[in-house]
């Protein structure tokens, strides 16, 4: 028999990338999502790539009584995936209640559903925003914990601490964080990706959409960081060595495989790319010039972030396949199917 995942933000951009992963590694998928932040064309991409149609339930994490009685109707769940989260950090700064409700209140009521269940290992999305500006480069999972700067942030270091707390009590409840660096890119198919929502915020789809004719002009944020061009740093990891990784976290809880009952993982490709070096990538790859300008510098910004990866490696055994510019093709295949498609 197949075993049962449930996959919470199954539409969005990672979790999409990882019920494929799921589902081309025979695992029987329930996909939750409120469709907030994605839609469920997204399920057509799916079954596209893998004949597949997945089980869906359009729900909101924030309804207890629903979430408790979905986990009930689906006691035989082996696996939860947790990626039904905000993500804006701006956004989040400008309405914290709404990301404390949407991030940890969401967590808790998931969490507490799988008390009905007989198993429950849980998968959560964490991000190496929780490093903030790191003494040492690259990045290991012992790296101090800093003071969140959003309450984004907030949520992801509470959020870890909420499954520590409760990995210490709750006998047969195993969890791994896994802290994200930058994700990027898209299937190779293109037939899901990055659907963001306005204008983005983050540098792959801003130069897309600038490529695509949707924006004038990317600005850069700042040009005088202590780093060898100026631009900041950051580890860019194609969206579906990530998805990768989650089938690998998981199945190391699923086999009894992990040391602790809670555990943590980096997942990055544990190179350094900055912001100038993603631009030339693009137009290598694109053949074309990028319109763009050096601007001043975001606040809450940091330097440079990119991960030591050998705990993933080693004890996970899992690495990255591919790299920057096979990761910006694909995001830039994406960003054109996509247009066409809404020029048809
Ligand atoms: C951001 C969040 C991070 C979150 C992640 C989710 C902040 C401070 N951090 O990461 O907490 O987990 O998104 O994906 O928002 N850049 C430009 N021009 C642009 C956009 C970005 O120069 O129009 C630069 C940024 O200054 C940064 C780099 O590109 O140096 C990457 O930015 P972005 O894609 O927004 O990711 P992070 O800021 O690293």
């Amino acid at each position: 028999m197949k075993s049962k995942i449930v996959v919470t933000g199954g539409l969005g951009f990672i979790g999409s990338h990882t019920v494929v992963e799921l589902l081309q590694n025979n695992y029987e998928v329930v996909i939750i999502d409120n469709c907030s932040n994605s839609s469920e064309a997204v399920l057509d991409g799916i079954y596209n790539i893998t004949g597949i149609q997945p089980v869906f339930e359009k729900l909101d994490l924030r309804q207890k009584e629903k979430v408790i009685d979905f986990f009930n109707r689906h006691n035989d769940v082996t696996g939860v995936i947790h990626f039904a989260a905000s993500k804006a950090v701006g956004e989040s700064v400008e309405n914290p209640l709404l990301y404390y409700e949407n991030n940890l209140n969401t967590l808790v009521y998931t969490l507490q559903a799988l008390e009905h269940t007989a198993k429950a290992n849980f998968i959560f999305s964490s991000s190496c925003t929780v490093y903030g500006e790191a003494e040492e480069l690259p990045i290991t999972e012992n790296a101090p914990v800093k003071p969140a700067i959003s309450p984004y942030g907030n949520t992801k270091q509470i959020g870890e601490e909420i499954i520590r707390d409760l990995a210490q009590v709750k006998p047969n409840f195993n969890a791994i964080a896994l802290r994200y660096f930058n994700p990027i890119g898209a299937h190779q198919s293109a037939e899901i990706g990055e659907l963001p929502i306005g204008v983005p915020l983050n540098l792959v789809p801003f130069i897309t959409q600038t490529a695509a004719g949707l924006r004038d002009q990317l600005s850069v944020f700042g040009n005088d960081y202590p780093t060898p061009d100026g631009t900041c740093i950051r580890d860019y990891i194609h969206v579906v060595d990530l998805a990768k990784a989650h089938v690998v976290a998981l199945e190391r809880l699923l086999h009894k495989k992990n040391i602790q009952d809670f555990e943590l993982f980096n997942l990055g490709t544990g190179v350094g790319n900055s912001v100038l070096e993603v631009i030339q990538s693009f137009e290598k790859v694109s053949d074309q010039k990028l319109n763009y300008k050096i601007a001043p510098r975001r606040s809450g910004d940091v330097i440079s972030a990119y991960a030591d990866t050998t705990l993933a490696n080693d004890v996970l055994g899992w690495k990255t396949s591919y790299n920057l510019d096979e990761a910006i093709a694909s995001a830039w295949k994406w960003e054109q199917k996509i247009r066409n498609k809404n020029t048809d």
